[in-house]
């Protein structure tokens, strides 16, 4: 079995659209989390995500945006990441904030005791794995083979076994098109795994990321897709977002 795995779309609708588009097929799609908030097209968003169907985790924007925080938690965000949430909580469809409201925490496994797919971390929803230290308690927390994790914006993983932890990154051939990078998944070592982002990269490339997780090959494949950035910068000013929420989109920050 073949899934695409996608993570971060915060409501970035021509990003999303180029995914889907540029994907290989594909017989399910595992989404990470933070389908909304940041961008300007959150009901549209939600609306295809849903029609994905497959496995929905839920991130820490949508959470917010459809009002299932904890006490006080609203004010852990930065400003322009308040302004936005109250922004999509007025934007949002009922029934799009209740599907939001009702997304699995994760850890949720799609094929048994194999793969974990959580927001942030297999012990914490909201922790960033950003580092080694972090990385080798996610692989203590779980004893899943392969975790998949979304939540930092960035392309990124570690393989694990009994001697080593190593980071991986893809190495794209190309700052412009359309890319993808093959990471064979060894017998004996487990992998800790970050798609990347579909609508808000923060790696410094400004291209739609995601990625293909193949069973039966095992491997997993980083991709890189431009997509209509204007289109998505022109929304955010329209909506009155934040202008930061906009020039970021084309730095990948
Ligand atoms: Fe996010």
């Amino acid at each position: 079995m073949r899934a695409l795995v996608i993570s971060d779309i915060h409501a970035n609708l021509p990003a999303l659209e180029a995914v889907l588009a540029a994907a290989p097929q594909y017989d399910a799609v595992w989404n990470l989390g933070d389908i909304v908030g940041y961008g300007a097209n959150p009901n549209e968003v939600v609306e295809l995500a849903r029609s994905l169907g497959g496995i929905v985790v839920r991130g820490n924007h949508d959470r917010a945006c459809s009002g299932n925080l904890r006490y006080g938690e609203f004010f852990d965000f930065s400003q322009h990441a308040r302004y936005s949430i109250s922004w999509t909580r007025k934007a949002l469809r009922e029934e799009n904030t209740k599907w939001l409201s009702r997304l699995a925490r994760g850890p949720v496994r799609p094929l048994g005791r194999k793969v974990a797919c959580v927001h942030g971390s297999p012990q914490d929803e909201d922790e960033y794995i950003l580092g080694g230290e972090v990385a080798r308690e996610a692989f203590r927390a779980s004893c899943a083979r392969i975790i998949l994790c979304g939540h930092t914006h960035g392309q990124y993983g570690w393989s694990s076994n009994r001697r080593r932890l190593d980071l991986l990154k893809p190495d794209f051939d190309s700052r412009t098109g359309a890319v993808r990078f093959e990471l064979p998944l060894r017998t004996g070592n487990r992998y800790l795994l970050n798609p990347g982002s579909v609508g808000q990269p923060r790696d410094h490339d400004w291209r739609a990321a995601f990625a293909v997780y193949d069973d039966n090959e095992a491997m997993f494949t980083w991709h890189r897709v431009p997509y209509k950035v204007l289109t998505a910068q022109r929304r955010i000013l329209r909506a009155e977002l934040p202008e930061i929420l906009a020039t970021r989109l084309r730095d990948g920050t």
